[in-house]
C-alpha cells in the first residue's frame, strides 16, 4: 500500500531487493547506519513492529542476501 511503486523505494515483490541495494538503503558494513533501519527511529517510528525492525537488522547483519 505504501511502497507498491508510487513511493520510493518500491518494496513490491520482485522489485524490493534491487531497489534497496541499488538505492543505497542498506549498509552491510554498518547495519545500524542503514536508511531502512534508521527510518524507524524517525519518520517511520509507527510503521513497523519491534520484531519487524529486528528482522530487518538481522537480515542486514547476515549480509543482506537476496533470500
Ligand atoms: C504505513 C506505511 C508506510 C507509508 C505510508 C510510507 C510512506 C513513506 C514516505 C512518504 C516516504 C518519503 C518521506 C519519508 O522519508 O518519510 C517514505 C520513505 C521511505 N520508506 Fe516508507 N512508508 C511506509 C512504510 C514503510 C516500511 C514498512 C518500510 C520498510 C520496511 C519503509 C521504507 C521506507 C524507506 C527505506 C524510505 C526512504 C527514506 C529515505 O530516503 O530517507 N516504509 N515512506
Amino acid at each position: 500500500m505504501c511502497h507498491g511503486g508510487g513511493q520510493s523505494p518500491d518494496l513490491s515483490a520482485g522489485w524490493s531487493y534491487d531497489e534497496l541495494m541499488d538505492g543505497g538503503y542498506v549498509d552491510t558494513e554498518f547495519p545500524c547506519s542503514s536508511v531502512i533501519y534508521e527510518i524507524f527511529s524517525g519518520s517511520h517510528s509507527d510503521r513497523a513492529t519491534e520484531e519487524d525492525i529486528l528482522t530487518i537488522l538481522g537480515w542486514i547483519d547476515e549480509g543482506a542476501k537476496d533470500n
